[in-house]
């Protein structure tokens, strides 16, 4: 349980096993390049557009924010806040959740920098959040509003996935139903990243540079930043906008786009006088769905860049290579 780290614990300086090597360590930002920023409003809207917005995000960075996307602000206002209130409440409170057990529907870790990978700076509450009815009975019951945020921000992000797949499928000329059904088909997990406060963000950070597996993330970060991402070799803010959802794709997009979308590399620094909190939403395939590039994208002059994979493969490489992208998708080339 003092493995927890929690608001209101402060290190006086960071613990060795925190410290990244020089080369991973965040550098002042070189450049003034933004991400896209995607409208999806309302009545009227040219869906045509719209996908072909996203297209271009994804091809050239591979995430996007988008505003008038139809989830409440005051839903998504109601999610960090209640996230905030979790990671506020007395550490023995969370300790019930935790558990290194990759297969429990909910769960409380941190990372303390064992078998030589150095620990992130943050604890993580990871919660399977859809379907509602499968999973609502192992959510926190403190505190006591948590289970009805979640199971309304559960629905909308369903909704919300639904649109965003169809908008890419169309950006990519598939059919609009292609990403439904087992491609999208693992439950849909959360994982609420709390960033305590850290007396040197020059030598750690909250998570290090990785791939989401999957097809795309949902993000919301609330009003401080840290989020950054990996494009051309160069380190980029994503920085938060208010009431919009970041979207990143995930590796098994770039796969089945045949690389004509990118899965983004991404990283979370830490910050000296402020926590952060984020929830990300994964959209991933089922473990026995079978991936491929989408035959409508491969011809001869486009060959197919990987093999077919069962997505539980291509998952358990991940693992072992602790999210790296190269590694990853080195044996379906
Ligand atoms: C993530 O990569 O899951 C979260 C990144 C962030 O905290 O912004
Ligand atoms: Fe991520």
């Amino acid at each position: 349980m003092e493995k927890i780290l929690h608001r209101g614990f402060r290190y006086e300086t960071v613990p060795a096993n925190y410290v990244f090597p020089p080369e991973a360590r965040q550098k002042k930002l070189e450049n003034n390049k933004s991400i896209p920023v995607i409208d999806m409003a309302a009545d009227g809207c040219d869906l045509e557009e719209i996908a072909k917005q996203i297209f271009e995000a994804g091809k050239e960075f591979g995430i996007f924010q988008v505003v008038n996307h139809g989830v409440p602000h005051e839903l998504m206002m109601g999610m960090m806040s209640v996230m905030k209130e979790f990671f506020e409440l007395p550490a023995e409170e969370r300790a019930a959740l935790c558990s290194d057990d990759l297969y429990k529907p909910v769960r409380v870790f941190t990372s303390t920098g064992v078998h030589d990978v150095v620990g992130f700076w943050r604890d993580c509450l990871r919660m399977a959040i859809y379907p509602v009815e499968e999973f609502k009975q192992y959510w926190p019951e403190k505190p006591t509003n948590l289970k009805d945020i979640v199971e309304r921000y559960a629905n909308e992000l369903k909704g919300l996935k639904d649109r965003v797949l169809e908008l890419t499928a169309k950006g990519l000329g598939l059919e609009l139903d292609y990403f439904h059904g087992d491609k999208s088909g693992e439950p849909l997990v959360s994982h609420v990243n709390f960033y305590p406060p850290c007396p040197d963000p020059s030598v750690t950070l909250g998570l290090a540079k990785h791939c989401d597996p999957g097809l795309l993330t949902f993000l919301l970060q609330g009003e401080v930043s840290g989020l950054q991402i990996f494009h051309n070799e160069d380190w980029v803010a994503v920085d938060p906008i208010p009431n919009a959802i970041v979207i990143n794709y995930g590796h098994q997009m770039e796969i089945i786009s045949n690389g004509l979308l990118k899965g983004v590399e991404h990283r979370a620094i830490t910050n000296e006088k402020q926590s952060r909190l984020s929830i990300a939403n994964f959209i991933q395939p089922a473990k026995e769905s079978l991936i491929a590039p989408a035959p409508a994208l491969v011809c001869e002059e486009n060959p197919a860049i990987y093999k077919p994979f069962l997505f539980r493969d291509y998952f358990a490489k991940y693992v072992t290579n602790l999210g790296d992208k190269e590694k990853s998708e080195k044996a379906f080339l």
